[in-house]
């Protein structure tokens, strides 16, 4: 707006006018594409998952109005990558024949009193025009749903869980009870999953939703240098005020999932996420947290000293990480396979936990504490997994865990990707207490014990997001992760408060 009226004051010659003009529309451009993303995306959306379906009535409840506390009310995912609709108590209704679509969104008009309180919502007009969907009170949605049913097509429902890692847990969903009556009022009626379908369109990002992550990780990084920068803090709770407090300052919407701040053995635990202990100086802290940016989500993790300089123990663990997180850095290429992603990140973790004497040697394996059959996974039943525990890369995107990425299909790297890439280990002499008493357990407990002492309570995770285009990887976080840097950026910190 500011820029406009500046530019109709303009009063050079026509043709500086037009070039000052283009620049303007580009800046405008630029800046709108990191701000949300346009609407014909979500039109996008629509018509490729009507390809993919053929025939079906597609249905998905959006997300409820809170009912715990007077917190901000946030779109489901699916519903929201489908319709573009924020506010609470809607539905999406799509009809698909031979891959054409007609489609209806369901809302629940603002009650006047509420307005006062929680504001209005847009009206069906207001609406259509701005989204692109015809709008239709909510209460008329069964009647809808019962007369589509009766064209005896499939119906897929796109369920409204919050988490697709917590899709089990969330059964009780409003959806699946529209669905669960629906089916016991239809009896013959199909349902299917149309997450799959979702989800594979979704894994894909379009340059306006990169541009999105690439924000949220650069608020994200800010967070991290925060936290690096703040007073050496007593409590974890200070760290994460300093990480926090930089995602708002930047513009994040919210944290895309509960900080995670462990000081010393809490560190161990992954996803910790209390952060109310007090940290000792000699601590190592895992902080694992990322902002949310118009809906899209970055995940980055950073470990700190408390005191602000490595001890060699400390060192030691935390350049195999980094060289892990390299190896695996090296290895995500456009095009390729990501199984060498994975593999090369483990290589250098299992040789850099054989040298310090916490496995027996690098192909060593135990009898895991978790439930696997070795002769299928055996993987899973080497030594160093009791360290390294968990995988090396996920998805983001609208989910911290984006589902559907490079690891499905053919499990090559594409434009369009978005992941992190985060190797960590976590020795603590609790990992040992949990194996189970077998003798191949005893020798692995004898041979190692001394060295797991020395290297207790130390848990070190770097993780970055990336984004993978046409010109191949990209990493997004670019908070300090060497150990020169961090202690750099450390060593500058205020002195400690009294
Ligand atoms: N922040 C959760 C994760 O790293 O996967
Ligand atoms: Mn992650
Ligand atoms: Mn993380």
């Amino acid at each position: 707006m500011h820029l406009t009226r500046r530019a109709a004051r303009v009063t050079f010659n026509a043709a500086i006018n037009a070039v000052f003009s283009a620049a303007i529309a580009l800046v405008v451009t630029a800046s709108a594409l990191a701000a949300q993303l346009p609407q014909s995306e979500y039109a996008d959306h629509r018509a490729a998952l009507a390809t993919a379906i053929k025939d079906g009535i597609i249905f998905g409840a959006g997300g409820r109005n809170p009912v715990t506390d007077f917190g901000p009310f946030y779109q489901i995912q699916g519903f929201q990558y489908l319709t573009n609709y924020k506010e609470p108590d809607a539905a999406f209704v799509m009809l698909v024949q031979g891959g054409r679509a007609t489609s209806w969104l369901f809302t629940t008009a603002s009650d006047p009193r509420r307005a006062f309180y929680y504001g209005r919502r847009p009206d069906s007009a207001a609406l259509h025009r701005a989204i692109g969907l015809p709008a239709r009170p909510i209460a008329t949605l069964v009647g809808v749903l019962d007369s589509l049913v009766a064209l005896q097509l499939p119906l897929y429902h796109v369920a409204d869980f919050e988490d697709a890692d917590f899709q089990n847990a969330d059964s009780l969903t409003r959806g699946r009870t529209i669905v669960r009556a629906l089916v016991a009022r239809h009896p013959g009626l199909e349902v299917r999953d149309a997450h799959p379908f979702v989800d594979r369109i979704r894994a894909k990002k379009s340059p306006a939703e990169l541009a999105l992550i690439k924000k949220a990780a650069q608020i994200s990084t800010e967070g991290h240098r925060a936290a690096m920068s703040a007073p050496e803090a007593r409590f974890e709770y200070e760290l994460q005020a300093a990480v926090e407090g930089a995602f708002l300052k930047g513009g994040a919407a919210r944290t895309s999932y509960g900080s995670i701040v462990g000081a010393g053995m809490n560190g161990t635990q992954l996803h910790y996420m209390k952060n109310r202990a007090a940290i000792a100086r000699g601590d190592l802290v895992v902080i694992d947290a990322g902002a949310e940016y118009e809906g899209y989500a970055a995940d980055v993790t950073r470990t700190i000293p408390a005191n602000g300089k490595f001890s060699p123990e400390q060192r030691q663990l935390y350049q195999i990480v980094r060289d892990a997180q390299a190896a695996a850095e090296r290895n995500s290429k456009l095009g390729q396979s990501s199984v060498a992603q994975l593999d090369s990140s483990e290589r250098v973790r299992l040789k850099g936990l054989a040298k310090l004497g916490l496995i027996e040697a690098e192909e060593a394996t135990f009898d895991p504490p978790w439930n696997v059959d070795c002769a299928k996974q055996p993987r899973q039943c080497q030594q160093g997994m009791l360290w390294m525990i968990h995988g090396i890369s996920h998805g983001i995107g609208l989910a911290v865990h984006d589902p559907a990425q490079f690891y499905e299909g053919d499990r090559t790297f594409k434009a369009g990707d978005a992941f992190t890439i985060e190797p960590g280990l976590y020795i603590s002499t609790r990992s040992l207490d949990a194996l189970p008493d077998t003798p191949k357990n005893r020798a692995f407990m004898a041979k190692v014990k001394a060295a797991v002492a020395r290297y207790e309570g130390a848990g070190v995770r770097i993780e970055d997001s990336y984004i993978m285009t046409e010109q191949g990887l990209e990493r997004v976080s670019l908070a300090p992760r060497e150990i020169a840097e961090i202690e750099a950026l450390m060593a500058k910190r205020p002195r400690v408060q009294p």
